[in-house]
């Protein structure tokens, strides 16, 4: 940690239902077993993320929303919760972070209000990992803007396969118009399943891609019930069945990202 800046990550897709959450979720969970000091934003107002490590979203809890609407009266390290693990710590979403949209719409400045809000604490961790809903919204935006880099889950289907372009283009318009020091550092095939074909295909279109290849991770994250299992009981995997391919693919992908 000792001076060195943090990375600053976004998980997006504006496809909803590809793995973002369950990333956000244990890919930082298996990054703070590998001894990295990690802070989750759940910068979703369906605060998957936030109920998945454990923490619940009471109406008087100081989330992300308060920071980002009313950064003069709250401190970013009032809001930051401790998970029950360690090395593990959350900046929580809330429902009303819905409507910060419409509440940030005449103020100056309102795509860098995340920025702000993690400079604050950068200091203190060696990845910050973010994450999206699904839409380009403004707190997409604010996630873009405040990112160093880009991970991006593409479930191994046409469709995702698809919307890369999509998302790719989007990214260029952000690094033009609000952060030029944003980069898409990688892409992660999800629900991979190695029985069906077209799962496999779609692997293999991203391999030799031109466009796609050299961004692409080795760990593919194979479909796993165990995921779904887990954020359930609000764990992640890697402390809910540390033996299941899901906990397996997470900590590869851990290690893979720490490179
Ligand atoms: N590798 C996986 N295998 C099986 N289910 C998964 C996997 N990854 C995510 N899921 C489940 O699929 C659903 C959508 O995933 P989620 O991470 O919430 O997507 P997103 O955040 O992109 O909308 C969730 O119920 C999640 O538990
Ligand atoms: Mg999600």
């Amino acid at each position: 940690m000792a001076g060195k800046k943090p990375r600053i990550v976004a998980i997006a897709n504006e496809k909803g239902g590809v793995g973002k959450t369950a990333t956000v979720v244990n890919l930082s969970a298996a990054l703070s077993v590998e001894g990295q000091k990690v802070l989750v934003v759940d910068m979703d107002p369906q605060h998957n993320t936030t109920n998945g490590l454990g923490i619940d979203v009471a109406d008087d809890n100081i989330s992300i929303y308060d920071l980002i609407t009313n950064g003069k009266e709250y401190k970013t390290s009032d809001a930051i919760c401790r998970t029950r693990w360690e090395k593990l710590d959350l900046l929580p979403s809330h429902i009303d972070l819905s409507g910060a949209e419409i509440e940030l719409v005449d103020e100056e400045a309102r795509e860098n209000r995340l920025k702000a809000v993690i400079a604050q604490v950068a200091d203190d961790y060696d990845v910050i990992i973010m994450d999206t809903p699904p839409s380009l919204s403004l707190l997409t935006i604010n996630v873009f803007a405040a990112a160093t880099e880009l991970l991006v889950p593409c479930q191994t289907h046409p469709y995702a396969y698809k919307a890369l372009e999509d998302l790719f283009d989007t990214i260029e318009d952000i690094k033009e118009e609000i952060n030029p020091d944003i980069t898409i550092s990688g892409i992660i095939p999800t629900f991979f399943d190695q029985r069906t074909r077209i799962s496999r295909d779609i692997l293999e279109r991203l391999q030799t891609d031109d466009r796609y290849k050299d961004l692409l991770y080795n760990t593919a994250i194979r479909m796993n019930t165990t995921i779904t299992d887990s954020s359930d009981k609000r764990k992640p995997v890697v402390f809910y069945r540390k033996s299941s391919y899901g906990a397996q693919d997470y900590m590869a992908l851990a290690r893979e990202f720490i490179g």
